[in-house]
């Protein structure tokens, strides 16, 4: 039966988390690792049968699906006043290579929960709904990552983001009609009212604190690049130590100066080398190339800035150290986000009406959410995981939490939803 108070003073509207659990569950059987994790790389196979479950799922709940050029997906519940802008509500599916069950896609099940919660309270919203899925936020397959969220609020040209290649050349563009996920609507270039991202939390914090919710503030600034390392191939036997070329030894020598370097911007501070490509990658060569990758985070801007010089300044002494060429190339710079003080406030009085304990935290991991918050009023909603591990395929998350997350959801979107 309806409930004769569907908002967030209500202490029983609350989703169906078993529901919830149930589609988690047949989601992760797509691109099941062994060790229990999920591989749905952007734009692969499994990436195009996890959406098309989704997109199932949706149009079974009663939704019209959309698909943009960019593949990013948006299931749509109409409102009473359709030619409002809607609240959306939007994560990802696809995953590490070795990512976890719940990274991204409890975002995008939580907002369907939310559409089936309404659909069985047989209630209609002022605003229309959404529920996105965008294309590529992990960056594993395609660098950078957010890609699609960020062509979407304007952060890069659709073009750029199609031309992107996959370590086989493959480009976005390619990947996208492999897929059939290469859509005609128009990428963005259309308002949003409020935007909503529920995600693990990825870090220790909740867990450590036996909090369920955490409404998040923002999220920390990011920096990737690109690092190459030239030097000369030359054989190991036969060359002196004092003649060589090593591109590998720079490489070590700026790998242990990024640990120093975030150490000295502490306790935020985090650089990581998360990719190593040694050239030519035989054992009696001296290495005479070496790509790398650098991932660097920070909650302050200005600190960001100033690892980056660190970075340069440091990269230039080690090539002239050993008579390298070195290039550093930026790939993408996200600034430090702040999201939206109203939405922020709403999430807090969702959790308190469902008798939930939170606090307000800083995100630590780049999201949609992020990019979606330049351009509307964003928030997000974290939940804890077990040990605080992600981007591991032993991440794990209680089904309380998940659907205390989703319930706070449900009432944020409520809220926002009404004129
Ligand atoms: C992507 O998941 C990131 O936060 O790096
Ligand atoms: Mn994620
Ligand atoms: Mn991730
Ligand atoms: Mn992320």
């Amino acid at each position: 039966a309806p409930l004769d108070r569907p908002d967030r003073t209500n202490p029983d509207l609350r989703v169906d988390g078993a529901r919830l659990w149930a589609s988690l569950t047949d989601m992760a059987r797509i691109g099941a690792t062994a060790r229990g994790g999920s591989c749905r790389l952007a734009l692969s196979d499994e990436d195009r049968q996890g959406r098309d479950l989704f997109v199932g799922w949706c149009r079974a709940a009663g939704c019209s699906v959309t698909v943009d050029g960019l593949g990013n997906i948006f299931a749509r519940r109409p409102g009473r006043e359709n030619h409002r802008p809607p609240v959306l509500i939007g994560s990802h599916l696809d995953t590490q290579p070795t990512g976890g069950r719940f990274d991204g896609v409890f975002g995008v099940l939580a907002g369907l929960e939310v559409i089936r919660t309404l659909n069985d309270l047989d209630l209609t919203t002022d605003r229309p709904l959404e529920v996105a899925v965008w294309t590529n936020e992990e960056g594993a397959r395609f660098a950078p990552s957010m890609l699609g969220s960020g062509v979407f609020a304007g952060v890069h040209e659709a073009d750029w983001a199609l031309a992107r290649t996959d370590a086989d050349g493959v480009s976005v563009a390619e990947a996208l009609r492999q897929t059939g996920y290469a859509g005609d609507a128009p990428v963005g270039g259309r308002p949003l009212h409020a935007v909503f991202e529920a995600h693990i939390e990825q870090g220790p914090i909740l867990e450590a604190e036996g909090l369920v919710i955490g409404a998040v503030t923002g999220a920390q600034a990011q920096r990737w690049y690109d690092v190459t390392l030239t030097g000369v191939e030359s054989h190991a036997g036969t060359t002196p130590m004092e003649r060589r070329r090593d591109a590998l030894l720079g490489a070590a020598r700026l790998i242990d100066l990024a640990e120093r370097t975030a150490r000295a911007h502490g306790p935020d501070g985090r650089i990581t080398v998360g990719v190593v490509a040694v050239h030519p990658g035989t054992r009696n060569v001296v290495p005479g190339r070496v790509f790398l990758t650098l991932d660097v985070r920070h909650p302050d801007d200005a600190e960001i800035d100033a690892i980056e010089r660190a970075l340069r300044d440091g990269l230039k002494g080690i090539c002239a150290g050993i008579g390298l060429k070195g290039a550093m190339t930026p790939l993408s710079a996200d600034a430090a986000v702040t999201f939206d003080p109203a939405l922020v406030d709403s999430v807090r009085r969702a959790a308190a009406g469902a008798g939930y304990r939170a606090r307000d935290m800083v995100s630590g991991a780049g999201h949609d959410a992020c990019h979606l918050a330049t351009f509307a009023p964003t928030a997000m909603i974290f939940v804890p995981c077990v040990d605080g591990l992600s981007h591991n395929e032993a991440e794990d998350a209680r089904p309380e939490w998940l659907e205390a997350g989703a319930t706070v959801l449900l009432r944020a979107v409520l809220d926002a939803a009404r004129l």
